[in-house]
């Protein structure tokens, strides 16, 4: 695979996955985004059509993993049963071991399908609901949405949940690819570099903001409290969940669409609150931070993510999980490529300096 995986211009917030611009991206299939990075380039018509067959085919759970479900706290964050319940299949995929391409690609396969199936059936299990089968005549993100609603979504919160699931999939080397990578390198199996890749994402530093941003909109509830909120934060030296970024020194080009996307949504919700509230935040952070102080600190890709799981009434705890459904597909794009160097990634300590 000789394209880059991933491609980051942070001064004028660009972003492509295998040199394709993620705006050129966003009206796709999931299906066909995730073949793109892990295999490498855009599928054809025939490629999709039997890569979605096979992922769509893989998204069922047995009845012992829905026992190890039951058998998880029900009243935590859904990232903690996913990270548990990945490590528990993993046991007993076939493929576990076989490291080769064939093997990795069949294992790839399985956990991108499967994991949005364990986080919906935690979630009705832990909201006392029998969970949902998935339907492998929706897409990606229509069938997630079908899975935790128990009713056909709506087709713009569908279509919504699918750019969210392309806006996730991939970020170069973000912590928790990082995570994976380290795991992979050293030629452990994909399950264990995923659950390696959960494990780092759910940090509120880093995919656990998208949570703590819906906190942060409960909190101040009404856009005439945020001024108040953002300069209390400044004064306190706290850090505003949903923004800065260490790549990113200008918009971050995903969290621009997500604002579209939530502010699309709240005009045929009819519903301005949560928006509105997101936009007096975003005005004041950016006058105090940027124009007043010169930092960089605009929003990313966890901001108005947030604001559309209030819309969609996701609670908080499913937010980080909804984020590494879609990172999964990135994670594995990075595994094949480590597994391909065959070299372990060993840092000195003073490296961590740079950090
Ligand atoms: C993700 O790496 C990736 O690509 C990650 C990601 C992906 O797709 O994988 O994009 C996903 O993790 C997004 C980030 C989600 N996290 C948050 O929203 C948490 C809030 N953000 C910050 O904690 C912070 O901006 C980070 C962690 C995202 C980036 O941290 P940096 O680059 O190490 O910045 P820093 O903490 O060293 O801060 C530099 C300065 C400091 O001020 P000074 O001490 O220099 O005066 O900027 C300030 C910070 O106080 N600052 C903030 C701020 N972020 C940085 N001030 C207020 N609010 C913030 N959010």
């Amino acid at each position: 695979m000789s394209k880059n995986i991933c491609f980051i211009d942070g001064l004028e917030g660009i972003l492509k996955y295998r040199d394709v611009d993620i705006n050129e991206l966003i009206d796709l299939p999931y299906d066909a985004v995730s073949y793109l990075l892990i295999r490498g380039e855009l599928p054809g018509k025939q490629e999709l059509a039997e890569y979605s067959a096979r992922l769509h085919a893989e998204r069922g759970i047995n009845r012992e993993v829905m026992d190890i479900i039951r058998m998880c706290n029900l009243n935590i964050d859904a990232m903690e049963a996913l990270r548990t319940v990945v490590s528990f299949i993993s046991q007993f995929d076939p493929d576990l071991n076989d490291n080769s391409q064939e093997g990795n690609m069949r294992k790839a396969i399985r956990l991108i399908a499967v994991v949005p199936t364990i986080v919906a059936a935690y979630y009705r299990t832990a909201n006392g609901k029998e969970p949902v089968p998935p339907d492998p005549s929706l897409s990606h993100g229509a069938n997630f949405l079908y899975m935790i609603k128990g009713i056909k979504p709506d087709p713009l919160e569908a279509e919504i949940m699918e750019k969210d699931f392309i806006l996730s999939a991939e970020h170069e080397l973000n912590a928790s690819t990082f995570s994976s990578r380290v795991t992979a390198s050293t030629l452990s199996d994909l399950y264990s570099a995923v659950v390696s890749g959960l494990c780092t994402l759910k940090g509120p530093l880093h995919g656990g903001a998208r949570a703590e941003v819906m906190t942060m909109l409960e909190e101040i509830a009404s856009p005439e409290n945020a001024e108040m909120y953002v300069l209390e934060k400044i004064k306190k030296r706290e850090k505003i969940m949903g923004f800065g970024h260490r790549v990113y020194k200008t918009y971050d080009p995903r969290g621009t669409i997500f604002k579209q996307l939530s502010r699309r949504l709240a005009e045929v919700k009819g519903d301005m609150r949560w928006y509105s509230i997101a936009e007096e935040i975003e005005n004041n952070v950016i006058r105090e931070l940027v124009e007043k102080r010169g930092k960089p600190i605009y929003p990313n890709i966890d901001f108005y993510s947030g604001v559309i799981y209030k819309y969609m009434e996701i609670p908080p705890q499913l937010a980080t999980s909804i984020f590494a459904i879609g990172r999964i597909s990135g994670w594995i794009a990075h595994c094949f490529d480590q597994y391909e160097k065959k070299r372990i990634i060993r840092p000195r300590i003073f490296m961590l300096d740079e950090c």
